[in-house]
């Protein structure tokens, strides 16, 4: 199978258009709305080939950014369409999702200089940065809180267990209605972080933050081209201050770990998320070589036949079955964890484990096709099919 080409082939089958909006759904089957980080992955894939597409896909994404700078992470598109929860407002979803938005606007950029359309959509990128943090740090301690699983990406992950109250060997449903409960309990509070992270959910998530560092880098990287220096300065600052805030608050053993509530405690379940921080820079040389070494490349914890598990497999939530049994995120591989471990591992010099990954990935559509996730000892797919993920490996070609 020429798996570039299917790629390309099902970013297009995946393509919707409404009303002049232009935007690529994650799967028609499953998913056929609009998702945040979905598209911006979309966009850092369609940058490779098509930088038009690309850059319809980011503005399709910020016409739906509410009046305080949030950008929801659905967009429905279509009126009337079956919603998962009733999340308290109309068209779209009240929650955001992982920031990776100046990250895609800057690689379209550099695969297409075009100053224009920078210009065009850097205040709605600036407002966006602006409120995760000043609106999700009312405690000013420069690490940005998410007020539900969702918002990570990964929805029923085990890192959230604790603040959740959920078993290890909840079921997909189960998790549904606690995670359904909070969007309610949100609504009560107005989603004012600073009211609602008193008494219900409030992570400050490793990935999110990880990804917040390193997109707040690519935004000043923009305002520095557009020469607008207050954002450029506002980006770089905040881009330290969460890193230190990270390494101050979130560092223990040799690793990153997501904490909970106002006083910071650590969630310590044993994810990908210690790998997330390589994409960010955020370990130093002799870290980096460590959390590769022992815990990436390590068989009996993340290393797997097919893949680098999102849930290490010794920890008592470790499911490798996606949805035919609902554990999605509670082990299997995905591609997104997939493409910012390669990339990190590239950033620190360790091209050889990066390009096993990549093979990996690319065996993984060979044997099971473009499907949402897959069993790290088996290479079996579950969940979605046609998962625009997958297309991912066109960004992992070595640089
Ligand atoms: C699932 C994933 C989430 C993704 C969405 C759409 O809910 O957990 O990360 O954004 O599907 O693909």
């Amino acid at each position: 199978m020429d798996v570039a080409a299917e790629a390309k082939k099902l970013l297009e089958e995946n393509r919707r258009e409404t009303d002049g909006h232009q935007y690529t759904i994650p799967s028609a089957e499953q998913y056929p709305y609009q998702w945040l980080w979905d598209s911006c992955f979309h966009a850092i894939m369609l940058a490779q080939y098509d930088t038009e597409a690309a850059k319809a896909e980011l503005r399709s994404l910020l016409f739906h950014q509410f009046p305080n700078g949030m950008v929801p992470h659905i967009i429905y598109w279509k009126p009337g369409i079956l919603h998962l929860f009733d999340w308290g407002v109309e068209g779209t979803s009240s929650l955001t999702q992982p920031p990776m938005l100046a990250y895609a606007a800057w690689e379209i950029h550099r695969h297409n200089p075009d100053g224009a359309f920078l210009e065009s959509i850097y205040p709605a990128l600036l407002s966006y940065y602006r409120f995760l943090v000043d609106k999700r740090d009312p405690g000013d301690h420069h690490l940005i809180g998410i007020i539900n699983p969702d918002e990570s990406g990964e929805d029923n992950s085990p890192r959230f267990d604790t603040p959740l109250s959920a078993r290890a060997d909840i079921t997909y449903n189960e998790h549904l209605a606690l995670r359904s409960k909070l969007v309610t309990d949100n609504i009560a509070c107005t989603f004012d972080a600073e009211l609602c992270m008193r008494t219900h959910f409030w992570v400050k998530d490793v990935p999110f933050n990880a990804i917040l560092v390193e997109n707040l880098r690519a935004l000043a990287h923009i305002a520095s081209f557009l020469k607008h220096e207050d954002g450029e300065h506002f980006a770089n600052l905040h881009a330290e201050l969460i890193a230190h805030a990270m390494r101050e608050r979130l560092f223990e053993d040799g690793v990153y770990w997501s904490a909970f509530s106002a006083d910071h405690q650590k969630l310590t379940v044993a994810t990908w998320a210690h790998f997330a921080p390589l994409f960010a820079g955020l370990y130093s040389k002799e870290e980096a070589a460590a959390v590769v070494y022992n815990q990436l490349m390590d068989p009996d914890t993340f290393y797997a036949p097919f893949g680098i598990r999102t849930v290490s497999m010794r920890e008592p939530s470790y499911r490798a079955r996606g949805y035919g049994d609902n554990f999605s995120w509670r082990g299997p591989v995905w591609m997104a964890p997939h493409w910012f471990i390669y990339h990190g591992l590239l950033r620190y010099g360790y091209k050889k484990e990066a390009t096993a990954i990549r093979d990996k990935s690319f065996a993984l559509l060979e044997h099971a096709g473009f499907r949402e996730c897959f069993d790290p000892e088996t290479g079996e797919g579950s969940g979605a099919r046609g998962f625009t993920w997958g297309a991912l490996v066109l960004d992992m070609n070595g640089e």
